[in-house]
């Protein structure tokens, strides 16, 4: 690789630009890599660390700023959570109801999980008052999808536009237990209500229209709280008060980050990456079937369970890739990848449909008419439908000034997208990677080298 395959400008205001510029003849990316730690799973181990008695032990946390926005929200509710690093950190917990009440406004940042997880915690903890907001982004995503729930179970809750919009305020109460029937496959809705039934003395419901990633049934059972699941109807039960108590988690390498590089891997042609450590939680993997539909060489290699997750090292050969049809169940368990398997679409033959993913409106962008705008500029031919898009591949790919809509999962979609245009892409505000990939870049050249 000539050494301006890939450059960083920095900007004003701690924007940074990405340049990719693939050589003439081609990129072919080889190598073995680690992805960060599981975004999810780390806001988890934080959350119930803090909620617990005693210690908590986390190794490989997220380094993130969604995480870290987690962190400094319990911080300032009084646990003691040790400097964050990858290798250990040490999280010290105050027990279940005991958390106090912050001085100052909880700021979420970019992240819908640390927000809506944190309302069902802080709803239910009596005689405390709390105010929550986020950044620009986070302040316009829709908040009712929690608040209603939790106002069903007793909560008190005040935001903007009819309590819909943070920032919200919410006075902790006694609550009660709910059945509560959730119109959308929500892990963050799920999560929520059964953060908040752990006080609720008796039985807490929630039942969803298909199955979200279920870390919080996983790690809550793990922390030691009575839970039960109905696999048939989708619903999970919380057996309250509960009692916490602190244990050693680990976190595997997140297979949302792992999708940029089996993507990059199966459309540049004669690659060869090995992804190690990758969760494989079967409510995560619709990435891997749907690649595995389009014709993708992707092996899982040495599967084990780490810490009561699955986990596997991946590898993904080049290969030609064939258009399919993504939508139904399969939509929650690869929600976050939709804008890489875009990527994917563009370069394989044939008519790509998503649909069903009407939620992708409300991420950290809306990310249909951001994807396809901004791959339709590169000369991709990519049509926005109400609930998804429909991708006709085949098509070159030339670069051009792209932009991130400061959406960390479109930035590197987009760069993943540029390994493979002819002449020269810039991302406008690729720093948002920063949020669930920090050393997105770094790794990028890696492979490139
Ligand atoms: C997440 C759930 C998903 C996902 C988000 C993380 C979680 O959101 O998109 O990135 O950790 O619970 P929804 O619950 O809104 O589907």
């Amino acid at each position: 690789m000539s050494p301006s395959v890939i450059t960083v400008e920095n900007k004003e205001s701690f924007c940074q630009n990405l340049i990719i510029q693939p050589p003439q003849c081609g990129l072919s990316l080889k190598g073995r890599i680690k992805v960060p730690g599981d975004k999810s799973i780390s806001h988890r181990a934080l959350m119930l660390g803090a909620l617990a008695q005693g210690e908590t032990q986390i190794e490989g946390l997220l380094l993130g700023e969604d995480p870290r926005s987690t962190a400094t929200c319990f911080q300032a509710m009084g646990a003691s959570i040790s400097e964050l690093n990858t290798e250990f950190v040490r999280v010290n917990g105050i027990g279940l109801g005991n958390l106090q009440e912050p001085v100052d406004v909880l700021n979420a940042g970019n992240s819908g999980t640390t927000l809506r997880l944190m309302m069902g915690i802080l709803a239910s903890h009596p005689k405390r008052f709390f105010t929550v907001t986020g950044d620009s982004s986070l302040r316009s995503r829709p908040m009712s999808r929690v608040v209603k729930p939790l106002q069903e179970m007793g909560a008190q809750i005040w935001g903007r536009k009819g309590n819909s919009l943070a920032p919200l305020a919410i006075a902790g109460q006694n609550l009660n237990p709910i059945h509560y029937n959730s119109p959308i496959a929500s892990a963050q809705v799920k999560s929520c209500i059964l953060l908040a039934g752990l006080s609720v003395e008796g039985e807490t419901t929630i039942t969803e229209p298909a199955l979200s990633r279920d870390h919080s049934e996983r790690m809550l059972r793990a922390f030691g709280a009575e839970l039960s699941v109905n696999p048939e109807t989708n619903s999970v039960t919380i057996i309250g008060p509960a009692q916490l108590h602190g244990r050693h988690v680990i976190v595997p390498g997140d297979i949302s980050s792992a999708a940029f590089w089996l993507v990059a891997g199966a459309i540049v042609p004669n690659s060869e990456l090995t992804i190690e450590n990758v969760g494989v939680n079967p409510t995560r993997t619709g990435i891997l079937e749907v690649l595995a539909m389009m014709g993708a060489d992707i092996e899982l290699l040495n599967e084990r369970e780490v810490a009561g997750e699955p986990v596997a090292d991946l590898r993904v050969r080049s290969s030609p890739l064939r258009s399919c049809t993504i939508g139904g169940e399969i939509i929650p368990r690869l929600i976050d990848e939709i804008p890489i398997l875009a990527v994917a679409a563009v370069f394989a033959e044939g008519t790509t449909v998503i649909k069903d993913a009407e939620e992708l409106r409300v991420k950290e962008s809306d990310r249909i008419a951001v994807m396809a705008q901004q791959l339709n500029k590169m000369g991709a031919r990519v049509t926005e439908l109400p609930d998804g898009m429909e991708i006709t591949g085949g098509t070159n790919l030339t670069g051009t000034d792209v932009d991130s809509h400061t959406d960390h999962r479109i930035a590197m979609s987009l760069a993943i997208a540029a390994l493979n245009a002819s002449g020269t892409t810039t991302i406008n505000r690729a720093e948002a990677a920063a949020i669930s990939y920090p050393d997105f870049t770094p790794t990028l050249q890696q492979v490139c080298s």
